[in-house]
């Protein structure tokens, strides 16, 4: 089929929307009408060039959508099923799918950073030229045909808009604070950054009982969302703000510090502000190569963990039905992460707003 999809060809450009040709969907595989996908920081990666990536690539992995059609051998949706897509689809088989961390599944792991399907194949194309499909999703598209552990099966009773965020910034910034680093009651946390990642992080640590939870950030502005999300306290970043850290934790630091950007000179900064014997947890990506200089001596003499958290360590076919549940009993909130509605041909001026650093979220909404 022809649809709609943006198209990245090269970082540092524009996503240009293209007419691209969509192809069946093969054995073990699904196509769904895309309903919402996210704009998350991490498909700006790709075109700033901080994450490589084969290309042209269509980007967007925090979608929603309703089932099409299944290809052979699919039996847990069929069509006209909701489905929140998982970028981390899991084969229920290797190692770390049998030791209970599917996040990590390494039959997906390779094909989906090569922009394609299990079998090594894109099932995008443009003049014939394969279109790459990042996290194995492409949701910034009318449609995606994508591995069918990706799609998680929802309650209809929740718009899709709001349902769609579950699919990454949710899952990645609520689970890092109950599974990568569980926040225990009483504790005090600090959070550098609330984007769309960081707020949920903020709410996690809420439900995990923190009683000090410290949002930093650059924008003076987010202070009113992140007291929202369950902030406590909130810092703007300058020279003072690990002192700042510290007079409010009884002069040791955090229990917990999370960073939620991706930049190493942030992480150095999280891994100062923990306390003694506290955790430090990278969610923010940073850019590949780069390096982050967290001293040895220190850590040794100091005791702190030091956790990387990717997908907040979530079971995505157990925790996207959880955490709509959460949404619904009034746990968390989604709907006052979604800032702004945006039609697919918005995408640029979309990710332009998402880097001022003053919104929640924006989503796309087909
Ligand atoms: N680990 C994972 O599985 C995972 C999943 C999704 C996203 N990510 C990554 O998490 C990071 C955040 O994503 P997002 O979608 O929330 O981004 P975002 O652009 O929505 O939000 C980033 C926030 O950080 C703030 N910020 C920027 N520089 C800062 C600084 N020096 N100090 C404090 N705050 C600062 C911005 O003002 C903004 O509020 C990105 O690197 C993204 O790629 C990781
Ligand atoms: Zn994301
Ligand atoms: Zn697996």
């Amino acid at each position: 089929m022809q649809i709609q999809a943006a198209v990245l060809y090269e970082p540092k450009t524009p996503f240009i929307i293209e007419t691209v040709t969509l192809d069946e969907p093969r054995a073990g595989e699904v196509r769904v009408k895309i309903a919402a996908c996210g704009v998350c920081h991490s498909d700006y990666h790709l075109v700033s060039g901080t994450t490589k990536h084969p290309l042209p690539v269509v980007a967007g992995h925090e979608g929603a959508g309703i089932v099409d059609t299944v290809g052979a051998g699919v039996t847990h949706v069929q069509r006209g099923d909701h489905v929140v897509l998982n970028w981390c689809p899991a084969c229920g088989e290797c190692y770390y799918c049998q030791h209970g961390q599917p996040n990590l599944c390494d039959t997906y792991t390779t094909p989906i950073w090569n922009g394609t399907m299990l079998d090594g194949t894109s099932r995008l194309s443009l003049k014939g030229e394969p279109v790459y499909a990042y996290c194995g999703l492409a949701a910034f598209a009318e449609y995606a045909v994508v591995p069918a552990p990706s799609c998680i099966r929802i309650r209809r009773d929740i718009p899709l808009t709001t349902a769609s965020l579950v699919g990454c910034a949710v899952a990645t910034g609520v689970g890092a604070a109950i599974y990568t680093s569980p926040v225990q009651q009483g504790e005090s946390v600090v959070v550098f950054g609330c984007g769309g990642v960081g707020l949920n992080v903020l709410q996690g640590a809420a439900l995990g009982g923190a009683t000090t939870i410290i949002a930093v950030d650059t924008q003076p502005s987010k202070e009113a969302l992140a007291r929202e999300f369950g902030a406590t306290h909130f810092l703007v970043s300058s020279d003072h703000v690990l002192q700042d850290i510290r007079d409010l934790t009884g002069g040791r630091g955090a229990d917990r510090s999370f960073e939620a950007v991706g930049l190493p000179k942030l992480q150095e900064l999280a891994f100062e502000a923990a306390r003694p014997g506290g955790s430090v947890v990278l969610a923010g990506l940073s850019a590949m190569g780069s390096a982050t200089n967290l001293p040895g001596a220190v850590i040794t003499r100091t005791e702190k963990t030091i956790k990387g958290s990717y997908y907040g360590s979530v079971d995505a076919r157990r925790d996207f039905p959880l955490l709509l549940d959460y949404y619904l009993d009034g746990t968390i909130k989604l709907d006052e992460l979604v800032s702004q509605h945006w039609r697919l041909d918005q995408i640029n001026e979309a990710f332009a707003v998402m880097l001022t650093g003053e919104v929640a979220r924006g989503v796309i909404v087909f």
